[in-house]
């Protein structure tokens, strides 16, 4: 498998992602995803479908636009994959309509599919919600853990290359090592396209009306990536690491492709400055406070 968890002695686990690949992160409102992704993620790799809601209609909380905003989302992670960048779409993934997306796309640029399943209970989660300034209220995340219970069991029997789960004390021992596995084709390049693509492109906001059935009637962009490179263009690539992080460099074992983290001589993500691969902390809701609280509506509509 191309991406592994490892449990060490400390009860510190290390997580191995491949660039490029889809994270899904699946869990109630309030469990923690979107700190946890700040925590372990740079802000470019994670694709938020609150990001995106504020992005289509200005107001992250606006639960009317939610076609329009998973359309922005699936087509940022179609971008970004053809780019060879790791995507971690940060929304609740509760619905396995919403998971098939992901997995479809993962598999027509032949790149891992995993997610992340935020293993809170009800109680924390609404106690959390009642802190923060954006809040969805009770009853939405009751509703919503009910549908994580049935989540849990049914996601087993989707496609996904890693079902890794994530207690509440996982956030600070949870360690992201992420390994360059490119994709064939000419990152970058602007305008690029696979050998036989159209040019034109659906639009999933002008498919539909009703609430959230344009994005899900949508046909996928027609982009189809080429096959994997053979294993010789194979790039071992790691993350270094934040310094908030408590986790020693030790080798994980286990690993096929794994690269030497333990030595000097690992390869550094040439994505990451020397700034930017000394600290990472998760900045407070403070830093980014909303105007006012709002109530989601629904299950459906916080998808
Ligand atoms: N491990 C944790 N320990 C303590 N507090 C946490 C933890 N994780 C998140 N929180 C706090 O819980 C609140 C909810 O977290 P967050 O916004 O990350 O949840 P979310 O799952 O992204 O919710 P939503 O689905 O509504 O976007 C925040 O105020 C955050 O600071
Ligand atoms: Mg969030």
């Amino acid at each position: 498998m191309a991406q592994e968890q490892t449990q060490n002695e400390s009860n510190e686990k290390r997580v191995r992602l491949i660039r490029p690949s889809i994270v899904l992160l699946c869990g109630p409102a309030a469990c923690g995803k979107s700190t946890f992704a700040e925590r372990h993620f740079r802000p470019t790799q994670i694709i938020s479908s609150d990001w995106a809601r504020a992005r289509v209609c200005d107001d992250e909380r606006d639960q009317r636009f939610q076609a329009q905003a998973f359309a922005l989302v699936h087509c940022l992670t179609e971008i970004r994959l053809g780019l060879n960048r790791l995507c971690v779409v940060d929304s609740t993934a509760l619905t396995a309509h919403h998971r098939k997306e992901y997995l479809e796309l993962a598999e027509r640029f032949h790149v891992p599919c995993v997610v992340f399943l935020f293993d809170v209970p009800l109680e924390k989660c609404v106690e959390r919600d009642r802190a923060r300034h954006r809040t969805v209220g009770r009853p939405v995340i009751e509703r919503q853990h009910l549908s994580f219970d049935q989540t849990r069991t049914d996601i087993r029997q989707e496609r996904f290359g890693e079902i890794i789960e994530i207690r509440d004390a996982d956030l600070d021992k949870v360690q992201i090592e992420i390994i360059f596995h490119p994709i064939a084709q000419p990152a970058g390049m602007p305008g690029w396209r696979p050998q036989g693509a159209s040019r034109q492109t659906s639009r999933p906001w002008q498919q539909g009306t009703e609430r959230g059935s344009a994005v899900r009637g949508a046909k996928p962009l027609p982009i189809t990536p080429p096959p994997p490179p053979p294993a010789a263009q194979v790039k071992p690539e790691i993350r270094p690491p934040s310094a908030t992080s408590k986790v020693p460099s030790a080798p994980v074992t286990g690993l096929s492709q794994a690269p030497n983290v333990a030595g000097s001589s690992a390869p550094v993500d040439p994505l990451l400055s020397p700034s930017q691969s000394a600290t990472r902390t998760t900045p407070s809701e403070t830093a980014t406070p909303p105007a006012a609280s709002h109530v989601k509506p629904d299950d459906q509509s916080h998808a």
